[in-house]
């Protein structure tokens, strides 16, 4: 199993691991419109012995209140049901934590479950009064700073790029 980053021909099997994961075709469309758009700051995947994906991650970037402070949003996150509970998933987003805080990004969002992204590393967003657009999603919205003054004097709407408003 490795882990790099996503480079053009790994498409396709990104594309059929997110619908086989989602069990439809949202993520893997958000995913093909955010490469279209050049919206993926960063994407790794993880790949079997014959060069399979079989795990993918994806960062792209947020806004804090209309202005860009180099923060990025992790979705989509996703592990072929056959290759869970080893690990990938959390290797996937730890190099990608890791990668981005050398390129100088200040943080990371994440919407989803609190008892997995809780074991990542990440702590409710709402902690920093900041928060997302979506309605009830209070708990499952999350940040992991990696600049150390990240969220100082920080607050409200972080917003994804337009591609998410369609969830
Ligand atoms: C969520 C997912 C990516 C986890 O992948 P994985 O490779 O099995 O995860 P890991 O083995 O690296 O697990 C990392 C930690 O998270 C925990 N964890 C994994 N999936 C979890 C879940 N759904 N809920 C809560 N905790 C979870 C593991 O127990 C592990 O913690 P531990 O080390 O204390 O035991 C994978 O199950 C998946 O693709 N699920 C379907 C898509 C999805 O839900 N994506 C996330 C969307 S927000």
């Amino acid at each position: 199993m490795l882990i790099r980053v996503e480079i053009g021909i790994d498409a396709p099997g990104i594309d059929a691991l997110l619908r086989r994961t989602f069990n439809g075709s949202d993520e893997a469309e958000l995913v093909q419109s955010l490469r279209e758009d050049g919206l993926i700051t960063l994407g790794l995947v993880a790949t079997d012995d014959e060069g399979q994906v079989v795990g993918y991650v994806a960062f792209s970037p947020v806004s804090v209140e209309g202005e860009e402070l180099q923060w990025v949003g992790l979705a989509p996150l996703a592990v072929d049901d056959a290759w869970r509970g080893q690990g990938i998933g959390r290797q996937l987003v730890y190099d990608g934590l890791d990668s981005l805080n050398e390129f100088g990004y200040a943080a990371v969002v994440a919407l989803g479950d609190p008892a997995l992204y809780g074991k990542l590393g990440f702590t409710p967003a709402a902690r920093y009064d900041l928060h997302c657009r979506w309605p009830g999603a209070e708990a499952a919205f999350q940040i992991h700073p990696l600049a150390d003054d990240a969220l100082n004097g920080v607050h409200g709407r972080v917003e994804y790029s337009d591609h998410f408003n369609r969830f």
